[in-house]
């Protein structure tokens, strides 16, 4: 079955000074109708931007290469019009910190109503018809009292509920999370994953699901996709096993995260800072931080090779033997 969302070969540069910094490189990644992918990755990785590159939200000045297609159809190549209908219908987007996105001078209900309705598809007493269910089903009890609210009125937890609302309100085939539980506390946290897991199964939702996250990432996904410094280093299906990742630093994301009910001391940390897509040099990108590292990975830079379940760029891996070094697609 061919993806929804397939971006291939992905390259982003931004305006530094005179010249241009690489943010993104060469990121290939497939979803499914239906399926749930999260990308995971310290802060800086190019998370954020692959996510904005694919609703064409690039900052001014920005270069794009490689493709992006939603069900065969160039995103980059759209006209205006055609852009301005994919994502009123078709894309659903759920940002970290909701208060950004929301006009703090309109009520709740008429930035729902003004969702529902975008690009004139459905009138507005329709557009009031479909609200009320949906406010239900994110969770929200008194939907009346709230949709006369201003932003400022509701905690962070519910306004994020409301952007949930928001984003499935058109319903769209794919949603785009980025980050949307981290600006809230932990026990928030928990039931707005939870409601975004649920609704996006009852609908048969593909999602885009940022964190820097692994377990919740493990959790609510189908696979995973690990970035560092703008680029893909691997990507495998979340199994019933829990996560087993191969290359060197997804193991090293998974041995410093903080393991639920146990006090450490210290949390184990991959020595060294991570870097951006700008700052690597010929080599793999890891290998300032890699516990592996050998003379080949400051040379040469490693392309994603298939292993079982999944694809990993590492040459230490496919020197291993257990990789099929094909750079295929999964
Ligand atoms: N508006 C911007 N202008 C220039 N550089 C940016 C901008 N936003 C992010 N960057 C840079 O792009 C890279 C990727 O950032 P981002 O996608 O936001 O990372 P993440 O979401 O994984 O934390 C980083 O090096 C960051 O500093
Ligand atoms: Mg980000």
């Amino acid at each position: 079955m061919s993806a929804l969302l397939s971006i291939d070969r992905l390259r982003v540069e931004l305006p530094a000074g005179k010249g241009m910094r690489t943010v993104i490189h060469d990121v290939s990644l497939d979803i499914r109708a239906g399926e749930a992918v999260a990308l995971v990755g310290e802060s800086g990785s190019g998370k954020s931007m692959t996510t904005r590159a694919v609703m064409r939200l690039l900052p001014q000045g920005a270069r794009l290469s490689g493709d992006i297609r939603f069900d065969g159809v160039s995103i980059p190549a759209m006209d205006r019009r055609a852009l301005r209908g994919w994502r009123a219908t078709r894309v659903g987007m759920v940002f970290q910190d909701p208060r950004a996105h929301i006009n703090p001078v309109r009520t709740i209900g008429d930035f729902l109503v003004e969702g529902v309705m975008l690009d004139g598809r459905l009138s507005a007493s329709r557009a009031r018809e479909r609200i009320s269910p949906l406010m239900r089903a994110v969770g929200i009890a008194d939907v009346d009292r709230r949709l006369g609210q201003y932003p400022h009125e509701l905690s962070g937890g519910l306004l994020q509920r409301v952007m949930i609302a928001a984003a499935l309100s058109t319903e769209p085939e794919l949603l785009l999370a980025d980050e949307p539980t981290t600006a809230l506390d932990v026990t928030t946290q928990e039931e707005v994953v939870a409601i975004i897991d649920e609704l996006r199964r009852e609908r048969g939702l593909a999602m885009l699901f940022i964190t820097h996250d692994l377990d919740l990432a493990a959790a609510v996904c189908d696979s995973i996709a690990v970035m560092y410094a703008g680029s893909i280093v691997e990507e495998r299906k979340t199994g019933p096993s829990g996560l087993d990742p191969s290359h060197p630093y997804a193991k090293g994301l998974l041995a410093a995260r903080p393991k639920l009910g146990r006090r450490e001391r210290r949390l184990p940390t991959i020595e060294g800072r991570p870097i951006s897509a700008f700052e690597v040099s010929a080599g793999c990108a890891f290998a300032t931080r890699c516990p592996l590292v050998h003379d080949r990975c400051r040379r040469e830079r490693p392309v994603p090779a298939r292993v079982p379940g999944g694809r990993v760029a590492c040459h230490r891996i496919e020197e291993s033997g257990s990789a099929d070094s094909d750079g295929g697609a999964r």
